[in-house]
């Protein structure tokens, strides 16, 4: 049944060119026609709905048939979406899809999945007839509550993560927290270290809000999402959301403060590439990342042992990882270096300094990064 504009909760990203909504609310799915329209695409314009082949047997038919509804052009191309056919080869099947179905200026592209195809959706938008319409609809948690608010697109190349990419903003992005009641446990777990992100780098309620919920039910804490429950899910979308479109709306292109995103993301990437793609779901990598800039933090004199430590239970309540393998310290410090967020030679790194604040700095020895990274290869304390 479709939803009432009234019953999504919508959060703008204020940009100072081309503003739009970020709408949440269970059921926005058959709202999706109606919410184009409500943006002012006609009836009759072309949309290619861009999915993969799990979320297009899921939602598929639901999305074709609100955007038929609401009297839009939409036809559907399925891709393979894993992180190894995010590249240029794939994004050249959605162009010559677009070429196919004569998508023009004023046409549409929907990315319905994760954060796989909202990357590639939303680079074949921004590059094909330099620039046409996206619509972003998350169906993962970190897609919902990340990667498809903010515009950066992209795909991967054999050197490295998103090395190809572009900044292109969707004209809306629309989240239906049902959609994840098919999401695998693991990936919403993965999801919820980028919420926990969010409390530390800038929401303090937020975090207290996760430790009240992980506290209330220590059974599934915040690893399942039956066990979060349909008002806590709402709520932490549309605080994260809000947290995203604040930082995204106060530096569109990267330049200074949404470098704070990047919290736990330093050492996140080192932990994802040095024990191979695959190992960790990024989001998982992303709570170690976070545990060892904690560790920075503390041997710096930034922050406490005991904040450290409800950092370390809100992590432990997502059920992720909180130990990882040995890494030679010369790996870790090599592949630091490789990283796209070195400025010259130096490896900046987002530190907390209390629940809900965080510096940047690029003076962290390699003595430090060291025992951080052996703090968390030892057994966990209990
Ligand atoms: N653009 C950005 O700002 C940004 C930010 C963060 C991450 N990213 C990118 O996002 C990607 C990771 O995204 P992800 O974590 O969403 O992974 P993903 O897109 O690979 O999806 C994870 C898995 O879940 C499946 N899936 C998706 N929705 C489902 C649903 N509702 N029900 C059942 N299965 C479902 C997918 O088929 C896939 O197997 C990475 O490539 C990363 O670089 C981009
Ligand atoms: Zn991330």
């Amino acid at each position: 049944m479709p939803v009432a504009p009234s019953t999504l909760r919508t959060i703008e990203v204020a940009l100072a060119q081309n503003p739009y909504p970020v709408a949440i609310g269970s059921g926005a799915l058959e709202s999706l026609g109606e919410q184009i329209g409500a943006r002012g695409f006609r009836p009759g314009a072309k949309v290619l709905v861009v999915t993969n082949p799990v979320v297009a047997e899921h939602y598929g038919a639901r999305a074709a048939a609100s955007l038929k509804a609401a009297g839009l052009d939409a036809s559907t191309l399925v891709i393979e979406a894993g992180e190894d056919q995010k590249t240029p080869a794939t994004v050249a099947l959605i162009h010559d899809a677009a070429f196919e179905r004569r998508l023009e200026r004023g046409s549409l592209i929907v990315a319905l999945g994760g954060g796989v195809v909202g990357d590639m959706a939303g680079f074949a938008a921004a590059t094909w007839l330099r620039g046409i319409f996206v619509v972003q609809v998350p169906t993962t948690l970190l897609a919902m509550v990340d990667a498809a608010i903010g515009g950066k697109t992209g795909v991967n190349h054999p050197g490295g993560k998103n090395l190809i990419g572009a900044f292109h903003q969707p004209s809306l992005v629309l989240i239906d927290p049902a959609l994840l009641a098919t999401l695998p446990e693991r990936e919403f777990r993965a999801g919820m270290a980028e919420v926990i992100k969010y409390g530390v780098i800038g929401d303090s309620p937020l975090f207290s809000y996760l430790e009240t919920a992980a506290q209330r039910d220590p059974q599934t804490g915040l690893a399942s999402r039956n066990g979060v429950g349909a008002p806590l899910l709402q709520r932490l979308l549309e605080r994260s959301a809000a947290a995203k479109a604040r930082v995204v709306a106060a530096d569109e292109r990267e330049g200074g403060l949404r470098a704070i995103l990047n919290y736990g993301h330093t050492l996140g990437h080192v932990v994802e590439t040095l024990c191979g793609y695959g190992t960790y779901l990024h989001g998982e990598a992303v709570g170690l990342g976070m545990l060892a800039a904690g560790e920075i933090a503390c041997a710096m004199g930034l922050w406490s042992r005991s904040e450290q430590d409800r950092q370390r239970a809100l992590i432990a309540a997502a059920g992720l990882p909180l130990t990882l393998p040995l890494l030679a310290p010369e790996a870790v410090l090599d592949c630091l270096q490789g990283d796209k967020k070195v400025r010259n030679g130096k490896v900046r790194f987002v530190l907390p300094t209390a629940i809900g604040s965080v510096v940047i700095r690029d003076d962290v020895d390699a003595a430090t990064i060291t025992a951080a990274m052996d703090a968390l290869s030892a057994p966990a304390a209990s």
